[in-house]
């Protein structure tokens, strides 16, 4: 075994056994993921005003995808896919063979099957962690599509999400990452302060409670890399090709292959 996969296997470990395997450490996750259970319906004001550059950032990718597969019939990885409700923008010119989704939100989860009718009729959901999902799942994707689910993984955890996500890819598969993303001198801190501001500047159909819920939710659980830090963690994983796809202030979309 290779030193930096001993060490990720050790890093993996140590992740597991203070988390008490996936178990204690789920709990905490859905407490402070409590936003996208009892919260859905403020996240959902947040896409229909494409706050997050949805919109943008999904059509690039759907450029990407039909470039990548051209006509192949493509079998799809969604991991933290909520509702699922943006999902077929990304892939509304690719040809869907089979989707599996799974998210934390057992709610959200309930309206994606219809969300996703339009995409394919071979569909699986499981409520549950990602890295969950990643480490026991023995089936191999084409694509490992993943939106604004992926900083809320702290830097062990996200290591692993590259490595299993390497390990599920079939030849010539692509990680799609859509996430928030720290520019290289920026500290979390910073970031926390620069995002929220930015959020009460322009996020204006959120009320001052709602601001309060996102401001909460935002300093407990967003843990975003910043882009050199995720070019890092792709290429130690074993992937060559990291391209940024769409950038809109902090919101990127990469393809990683
Ligand atoms: C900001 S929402 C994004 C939803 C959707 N992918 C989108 O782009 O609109 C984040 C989603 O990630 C889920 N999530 C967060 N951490 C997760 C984890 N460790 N495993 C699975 N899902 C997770 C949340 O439950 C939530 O549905």
């Amino acid at each position: 075994m290779q030193p930096c996969l001993v060490f990720l296997s050790l890093l993996e470990r140590l992740a597991l056994i203070t988390n008490n395997t996936f178990g204690v450490f789920m709990e905490e996750m859905i407490d402070s993921k409590n936003i996208f259970t009892n919260g859905w319906s403020v996240y959902q004001k947040i896409l229909d005003k494409n706050y997050m550059f949805h919109e943008e950032i999904y059509s690039e990718v759907s450029t990407f995808i039909e470039r990548h597969f051209k006509d192949k019939a493509i079998s799809v990885l969604e991991l933290g896919c909520g509702d699922a409700s943006q999902t077929p923008r990304a892939f509304n010119r690719a040809h869907v063979d089979t989707y599996f989704g799974c998210d934390l939100s057992c709610e959200a989860l309930k309206s994606a099957h219809a969300n996703l009718a339009s995409m394919t009729s071979n569909i699986d959901l499981a409520c549950e962690d990602m890295l969950a999902t990643l480490e026991k799942t023995r089936r191999k994707f084409d694509v490992i599509f993943t939106s604004y689910a992926v900083h809320h993984l702290n830097n062990i955890q996200k290591r692993m999400f590259f490595s299993f996500a390497k390990d599920l890819l079939v030849d010539g598969g692509s990680i799609i990452l859509i996430d928030v993303t720290r520019a290289d001198d920026e500290k979390q801190d910073q970031y926390l302060d620069h995002y929220l501001r930015n959020v009460k500047s322009y996020w204006q159909v959120l009320n001052d409670q709602e601001f309060k819920l996102i401001d909460d939710h935002v300093r407990s659980s967003d843990f975003p890399e910043t882009l050199s830090g995720y070019e890092e963690l792709a290429h130690e994983a074993g992937f060559k090709n990291f391209e940024i796809l769409a950038q809109h202030t902090w919101h990127y979309g990469y393809s990683i292959f």
